[in-house]
């Protein structure tokens, strides 16, 4: 499904579809193809840093091997219901998520919300990769779920047009958020909890750190709503073991004993927690 909330990342103005391509109503018009996943990039042409933001390769595909098997549905589902009792009442639903990764937790709330609203949503990430991992799920999935490379700080979305901008695990904009929310809108956010993988933490350092940065509230919000989402799950070989150590963080900073000592584990029970906060705008 294409959604109608798209503009252009260099001129603002709104994108439609003609033929394969979106194409922007500007003076000028900037025209921006489709690929044949379904997914667009609308990453401001020519800036450098926008290769250097989004996950790898090799981290968008680990996440999707490791989230496929439902590990962290119990945050999604967490996030859908959230949605679904704030918003009760309405008939229609429109969704960004900002930072989406290959799509698999926007995909999973989409499915879960369809029972109940008539969804449209976006996936946006800085990588190419993941936007198109996404398309392609969500067209797998028969979902109505579009997704484009984009950045987070100068979202391709038009303001006001959002009811909900979901920021899991992800960098948030805040300012970005008011902007692309409607009056009405919420912004959902969700980030670990104190020992959110405390035992693969325990492993690979000496001295695992509890999280303790909570979730702030940008400005010009306030919050209504939320909930600490808490699990435990058995992990049953390596592979997967390590599908999860590479789609965090830790891939690209733990010390070579800490990998070396995972990569020789080959069961794990893990603690899954995460905290979700819902805003409004003021
Ligand atoms: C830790 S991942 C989380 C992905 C997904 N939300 C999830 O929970 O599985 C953070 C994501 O934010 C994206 N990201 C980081 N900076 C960004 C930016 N400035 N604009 C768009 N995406 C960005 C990365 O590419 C990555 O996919």
């Amino acid at each position: 499904m294409i959604p109608n909330n798209l503009i252009c990342p260099l001129c603002s103005s709104p994108l439609n579809v003609k033929d394969k391509a979106f194409v922007c109503g500007g003076e000028r018009p900037h025209s921006y193809d489709m690929a044949s996943s379904g997914y667009v990039n609308l990453l401001p042409p020519g800036k450098m840093k926008n290769a250097k933001t989004g996950d790898g390769k090799d981290m968008l595909r680990a996440r999707i091997e490791f989230l496929s098997g439902g590990y962290y549905d119990v945050i999604s589902n967490r996030i859908a219901d959230h949605i679904a009792e704030t918003l009760r009442g309405r008939s229609s639903v429109s969704i960004v998520d900002a930072g989406c990764g290959e799509g698999y937790h926007l995909c999973n709330i989409t499915s879960r919300l369809e029972k109940q609203f008539d969804v449209s949503a976006v996936g946006i990430d800085a990588s190419k990769h993941g936007a198109d991992m996404g398309a392609k799920s969500a067209r797998a999935k028969k979902l109505p779920v579009f997704f484009a490379a984009g950045n987070i700080f100068s979202l391709p979305i038009a303001s006001r047009s959002a009811d909900v901008l979901i920021s899991m695990f992800a960098p948030i904009g805040g300012d970005e958020a008011a902007r692309v929310l409607t009056d009405d809108g919420i912004l959902v956010v969700c980030a670990s909890g104190v020992r959110h993988l405390w035992e693969m933490r325990s492993i690979i350092s000496d001295e695992p750190r509890e999280i303790t940065k909570g979730i702030k509230c940008p400005e010009g919000f306030e919050e209504i709503d939320g909930s600490r989402v808490f699990d435990r799950a058995f992990i049953p070989d390596g592979d997967t073991i390590k599908n999860l150590f590479t789609m965090t963080p830790f891939y690209h900073r733990c010390p070579y004993e800490g990998r070396e000592r995972l990569m020789a584990t080959d069961k794990l029970d893990i603690t899954i927690e995460a905290n979700v906060a819902i805003f409004k705008k003021i």
